[in-house]
């Protein structure tokens, strides 16, 4: 096997070894998937400016996040299902994030559950995320076990009261391998005929829930809360009025509505309203470090990676999430140099423009 040199590789080396089913699965977004083909363009619209003659002999990369000193700003999404990719599933993750010293996020809906995630990477920076059930007792329950378990937040994802329309998944019939399960839960095997995963999400969730159920998720636990999906100024300023303690700038790697803003086109309104005053993290259509360089630019504290995480794990399980990160690190050193920065700190708002700047 020829060496994979970027993340663009990984996928298309993974969407070669998938089954079908999974391939769909991960790789689609929702409708037409017009949000999709966004999420990665759109970063096109915008263009670095570099500096020069700054003395780039000594780079730094780290970003202080609740207080840590965090070496990279990139972290790893949630994504369901990892054991799709590869029989080692969450756990690789785990393992790899740990190694590679990145903050890595574990979905609601995972295939290893929160104490074997735990136990495979007791060391590192662990957030969970959160999807609230019509069960209360059942969403406290998973709270109460993160934070048995170390995790050091919670990322509420608020973009899902139900599941978006993903036209693959319903043309296959899309449900899990017998052999696996949700396994934050007992006894759920999601291989229903139809879309199962998404008839137990419109069986499971709660789509009632409101700012009211943040303020609830607030006076129960003192960990750290992100809300993950915010997507425009007044939702942002709802967040920060509430005083939560971040939140991620995502339209759920487009698999929720199709035709809205891709992510990086919705950071800029976002970050125009909250400066300074939460951290943003953002995450949709991160392939290479310039994405990270303009992320930063236009507001985001630190980025995160869904999709390019689950093709490491097809392709090489722990190793390849590990190269992966890797790849990003050695990409993100090399662009922060030749772009004349020493630090995330100078990355701010003008070392990008939008492209209509130069057709002025
Ligand atoms: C996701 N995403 C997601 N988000 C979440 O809050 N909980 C979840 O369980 C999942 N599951 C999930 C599965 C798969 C296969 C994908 C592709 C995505 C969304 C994810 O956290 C993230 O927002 C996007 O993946 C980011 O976009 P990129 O990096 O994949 O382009």
């Amino acid at each position: 096997m020829s060496k994979l040199i970027s993340l663009d590789e990984y996928e298309k080396r993974a969407l070669e070894i998938l089954p079908e089913n999974a391939r769909d699965y991960y790789q689609s977004g929702a409708g037409n998937e017009k949000s999709l083909a966004w999420n990665r363009a759109d970063f096109s619209n915008f263009r670095i400016r570099p500096k020069v003659l700054r003395d780039v002999s000594k780079r730094d990369t780290s970003v202080n996040i609740f207080n840590t000193k965090i070496e990279f700003p990139i972290g790893i999404s949630p994504t369901a299902m990892q054991k799709m990719a590869h029989t080692d599933g969450e756990t690789a993750t785990a393992k790899a994030a740990a190694n590679e010293n990145v903050i890595a996020i574990f979905s609601t809906i995972a295939t290893t559950s929160i104490e074997d995630i735990a136990a495979a990477a007791p060391n590192s920076i662990k957030w969970f995320q959160l999807y609230i059930y019509r069960d209360r007792k059942l969403t406290e329950n998973l709270v109460r076990r993160a934070e048995a378990a170390g995790f050091k937040a919670l990322v509420l994802t608020v973009d899902a009261p139900l599941f978006g329309l993903r036209r693959r998944d319903l043309k296959n019939k899309f449900s899990m391998p017998p052999h696996l399960k949700l396994a934050n839960f007992q006894d759920v095997v999601l291989s229903m005929d139809g879309s199962g995963i998404n008839e137990y999400v419109a069986r499971q969730f709660d789509q009632s829930i409101s700012w009211d159920d943040v303020k609830w998720l607030m006076n129960f636990t003192n960990l750290p809360i992100i809300l993950k999906g915010i997507m425009t100024k007044e939702d942002a300023r709802l967040a920060c009025k509430l005083g939560v303690s971040g939140i991620m700038v995502s339209n759920h790697g487009a698999r929720q509505i199709d035709n809205t803003a891709s992510s990086i086109e919705a950071l800029a309104e976002v970050a125009a309203e909250v400066k300074d005053e939460i951290p943003i993290f953002f995450d949709g259509g991160i392939r290479e470090a310039t994405d990270i360089l303009i992320a930063l630019a236009l507001g985001a504290k630190m980025c995160f990676i869904g999709r390019p995480v689950v093709y490491g794990l097809a392709c090489a399980g722990q190793e390849g999430v590990e190269d992966v990160i890797r790849i990003l690190k050695r990409e993100f050193d090399l662009a922060m140099c030749l772009a004349g920065v020493k630090n995330v700190s100078e990355i701010n708002r003008d070392m990008v423009v939008h492209k209509n700047y130069y057709a002025r």
